[in-house]
């Protein structure tokens, strides 16, 4: 994701990916709820209030909610993936949202924040928003909670 020249930080750049995904499309991003499954059952609660940044097309939150974890409300920038998300599952919560943009939750509303790839896709050409997203994280996970992220390795400095 780091070294090509899309802009992964571009809500219209998803949503354009999203549309040609297709309604019924997954494109899981690094590993799915099988791989994170023990770390999910180390660090977290059936009962926590979960929030999932950036969820896309994922699996890994319908997974969570099929094991129990009913508690997740998933945001991401791209209308297009918002709407095909709460077609595919109404019962779950999915809303439109800026991860660095989140004044609607109030402080402390989670108990965990899951981000898989999306800082990453943020970053890649928008190191700017830096401070702004983690500090719009911090302010919405409680103080006892955790901030879970499965990221790219830091790019490799050529010596
Ligand atoms: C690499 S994909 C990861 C999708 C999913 N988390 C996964 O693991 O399969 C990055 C996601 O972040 C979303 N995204 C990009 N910028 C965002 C922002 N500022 N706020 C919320 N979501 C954003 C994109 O729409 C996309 O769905």
């Amino acid at each position: 994701m780091a070294s090509d020249s899309r802009d992964y930080g571009s809500p219209e750049y998803w949503d354009q990916f999203y549309k040609s995904s297709g309604g019924d499309g997954v494109r899981e991003w690094f590993h799915g709820f099988e791989l994170l499954r023990e770390l999910f059952e180390r660090h977290l609660r059936r009962t926590d209030r979960i929030l999932m940044v950036g969820c896309g097309n994922s699996a890994l939150s319908a997974d969570m909610f099929a094991a129990g974890y009913e508690n997740i409300v998933n945001i991401d920038a791209s209308m297009v993936v918002i709407r095909q998300m709460l077609r595919r599952q109404p019962e779950m919560d999915w809303r439109h949202m800026d991860v660095c943009n989140m004044a609607e939750f109030r402080t402390g509303s989670f108990d965990a924040v899951i981000d898989k790839g999306t800082l990453d896709a943020i970053l890649v050409r928008r190191h700017h928003r830096h401070h702004r997203c983690y500090s719009q994280l911090a302010a919405a996970i409680s103080l006892a909670g955790e901030h879970s992220a499965v990221r790219l390795p830091p790019p490799r400095v050529a010596t």
